[in-house]
């Protein structure tokens, strides 16, 4: 007789990676000499970590220190260090007790979910939209509630779309700078958007892990105006360190035991290794705004030549590492197109469809964290191949 198979198995791929594994299938393939394949569908730096984590790290792994499990929150030092960040880039002063070590950004998202809502409860978040959000809420029988969002708004949520939302939903999730789009809320907007939530009694969970990763736009925390908020961040952008899989949130006062409860239960602590080298990172800003400039130089270079390339419609780039290219004039299959693009020109991008199921086709996501050199070999080649 066939064993049951719960509904946690049916989440829906992340295509992503199947365009990673084509990508990596040609760049296998290729004889010597032919151009090699310019990533730019993957949404990681291609740096390592910072010299001042690793030299963290070899310094504790030389010293003999036991690494144990720590605290299911984490470290003090490194909750400290975090809560003292807020203080740093937004002036903000929270107790390090609000700060939850945990396994990445997406480490933090089960943990929230799971703290702040019920099976059955709706959560309502904006497409395109970054496909764990909606995978994970599935998963643990949580309703999402999907806003169309377009230009009009730089592809972010507004109050006047939550105000059409009858009734309420019991939470709702939003990130800026945003995943696949690269735009933001402006301060204000979040101001506006906190302000609502908390009148509505809806918990708003803010993505803020590409902090960090803005050009012209400030960026705000929701920690800022909502003590309600649960804000999820991440070493893995701005601090370069996606294999080391280590985040963190910022949660309100309410929520802190039902996440430590979750967090002894599911994973004990993040990596012990990791947290100390996330400690370390703090202090290593100067190398980090080396790459943060890298990647204002190639936006400026792929905003000026994508445009002649044939992707004039691109999402306003304030922050991350991403363009949305609207490619509804080449193409209304953006598998098909991506494929071809790859096929032809060696470039790998992300079809839009992982990100919006309803609009996705005639988008597509490049991502400009790769070496600069690329970037601008890119722009060429696409320019050459329209
Ligand atoms: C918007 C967004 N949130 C969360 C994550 C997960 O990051 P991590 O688990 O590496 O911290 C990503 C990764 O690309 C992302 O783009």
């Amino acid at each position: 007789m066939p064993l049951k198979v719960g509904k946690g198995a049916a989440a829906p791929p992340f295509l992503v990676m199947d365009v990673i594994a084509a990508a990596n299938a040609r760049a296998a393939a290729l004889p010597p000499g032919a151009p090699h394949v310019i990533r730019m569908e993957v949404g990681q730096p291609g740096t390592g970590a910072p010299a001042g984590a690793i030299a963290a790290v070899a310094a504790a792994l030389r010293s003999g220190e036991p690494l144990g499990y720590t605290e299911a929150l984490g470290r003090r030092s490194l909750r400290a260090r975090i809560a003292a960040h807020y203080h740093d880039w937004y002036g903000l002063t929270v107790p390090e007790a609000r700060v939850a070590v945990t396994v990445g950004a997406s480490g933090g998202f089960p943990l929230a979910f799971l703290a702040a809502f019920d099976p059955g409860d709706r959560v309502a978040l904006t497409a395109p939209f970054y496909p764990p959000y909606v995978n994970i809420l599935t998963a643990l029988g949580i309703q999402p509630v999907i806003l169309e969002a377009g230009p009009d708004t730089r592809f972010q949520p507004s109050v006047a779309m939550l105000e059409r939302l009858d009734p309420p939903p019991d939470g709702l999730i939003v990130a800026s700078p945003c995943n696949p789009a690269g735009t933001m809320l402006h301060p204000e907007e979040l101001a506006a958007i906190a302000a609502w939530c908390d009148a509505a009694g809806v918990r708003l969970i803010s993505d803020e892990i590409y902090h960090g990763l803005n050009y012209d736009t400030p960026f705000a925390s929701a920690a800022s105006f909502s003590p309600h908020a649960v804000v999820v961040n991440s070493f893995s952008k701005y601090f370069s360190m996606t294999g080391w899989r280590i985040g963190w949130l910022l949660l309100p006062e309410d929520l802190i035991r039902p996440v430590e409860c979750l967090a002894q239960n599911l994973f004990i602590s993040a990596p012990h290794i990791s947290q100390i080298a996330a400690e370390a990172a703090f202090d290593c800003h100067a190398e980090l705004a080396d790459n943060v400039a890298r990647y204002r130089r190639s936006r400026a270079h792929l905003l000026h030549a994508l445009p002649a390339a044939g992707f004039s419609r691109l999402s306003p780039a304030e922050g991350a590492f991403y363009l949305l290219a609207d490619i509804a004039d080449r193409s209304n299959d953006s598998v098909a197109f991506c494929a071809r693009m790859l096929a032809e020109t060696g470039i790998a991008a992300t079809p839009g469809v992982d990100f919006d199921r309803a609009r996705g086709n005639h988008f597509l996501r490049f991502s400009y964290c790769g070496p600069e050199a690329d970037m601008r070999e890119a722009a060429a080649r696409l320019q050459r191949w329209q």
